[in-house]
């Protein structure tokens, strides 16, 4: 059986962005691969964060996770900082990366802009990290969105000039490119994410989720309710496929085209149906978090089983580097 490495960075719960373009995905996984599933805390540390917050949204990440349908018995979900070794092999990985490519990264590029204040080393090494994580565990299928597409590229490059140099220790990974999915935040404009506080999170409370689509972005070329809408381009309409049967959204669809249904009608149904899906991952991460020992639990019972692979891993590799023994 394949192996499947994937990471998510613990910025507190996700939205239905994450859900449907990456959690999903994974939960799908289970199944057909040998999953790893790892909250890379490491990784955050790159950016400006309160450390005071840091354990409750590991722990609320992770309820999300379990309450998404990842599980503990089919695959391996554990805490980045938990197993050490990630650390050690992106120190090694760093000595066979180019410097060039770090600073050719479009993710950097755009962090650096977005804190000036904080461009410091990690966030250049960051993909270093990332393709230490994949490597750590011999993975060789990465699922990733459009946007770690690049990272990911950069892992292999690592990994083949490792391999050719030291010797074959890691297969290449390659990516699963899971759907091309680009749901924008509600403001329309900008892609979702927490930080631009255009997301609608899987645990928003059902007044929240009203309260977030009343207030989404509708298509501005529609002035009053008898105008025919556009359900192709409208972004109320793009969202409601993810939370209604076909049937029902081609009926949402029509109601607006034919203006039978003005933008606040498509907007309710969007909202309640949104309610709907959501309650029950809603109501059982709130569980999970009622019980932060049993999240603890799951998570150092996957960091066991992640370092057990991780040292066999670095045996190969120390003895490929030929370290003292
Ligand atoms: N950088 C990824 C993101 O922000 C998270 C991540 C870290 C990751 N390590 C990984 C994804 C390894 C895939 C494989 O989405």
């Amino acid at each position: 059986m394949e192996t499947v490495f994937s990471g998510i960075q613990p910025s507190g719960g996700f939205h239905i962005g994450n859900y449907f373009g990456a959690v999903q995905n994974w939960v799908e996984m289970q199944d057909k691969y040998r999953c790893l599933f790892c909250v890379v805390d490491l990784h955050a540390l790159t950016q400006t964060y309160d450390t005071k917050a840091m354990q409750e949204r590991v722990e609320t990440l992770t309820a999300e996770l379990l309450a998404s349908g990842l599980d503990p018995n089919r695959a391996v979900l554990f805490a980045q900082s938990h197993v050490p070794e990630h650390s050690e092999l992106a120190w090694i990985l760093s000595t066979v990366t180019p410097y060039g490519e770090l600073s050719r990264m479009t993710q950097f590029k755009e962090k650096s802009e977005r804190e000036p204040e904080n461009i410091n080393a990690g966030l250049m090494s960051y993909p270093i990290l990332m393709a230490a994580d994949i490597l750590l565990y011999r993975a060789t299928r990465v699922p990733v969105g459009v946007d770690q597409v690049q990272h990911l590229e950069l892992a292999r490059e690592i990994c083949r000039r490792f391999n050719s140099r030291f010797g074959n220790v890691f297969p290449e990974p390659q990516p699963i490119h899971t759907k091309a999915l680009k749901i924008l935040g509600v403001d329309g404009k900008q892609k979702m994410s927490k930080s631009l506080d255009n997301s609608i999170q899987v645990s928003d409370d059902p007044e929240v989720i009203r309260k977030k689509v009343k207030n989404a972005f509708t298509d501005p070329t529609r002035l009053k309710k008898a105008d025919p809408g556009h359900p192709d381009t409208c972004y109320v309409c793009s969202l409601q496929g993810y939370f209604a049967t076909p049937e029902e959204t081609a009926t949402y669809h029509d109601n607006c085209r034919t203006a039978s249904w003005g933008c606040v009608d498509s907007k309710r149904a969007l909202a309640e149906n949104m309610v709907k899906y959501l309650a029950p991952i809603r109501e059982k991460a709130a569980e999970w978090k009622a019980h932060p020992d049993r999240i603890r639990q799951v998570l150092g019972d996957g960091a066991q089983t992640a370092r057990v692979l991780a040292n066999d891993t670095m045996d190969k590799v120390r003895e490929a580097l030929g370290l003292y023994k």
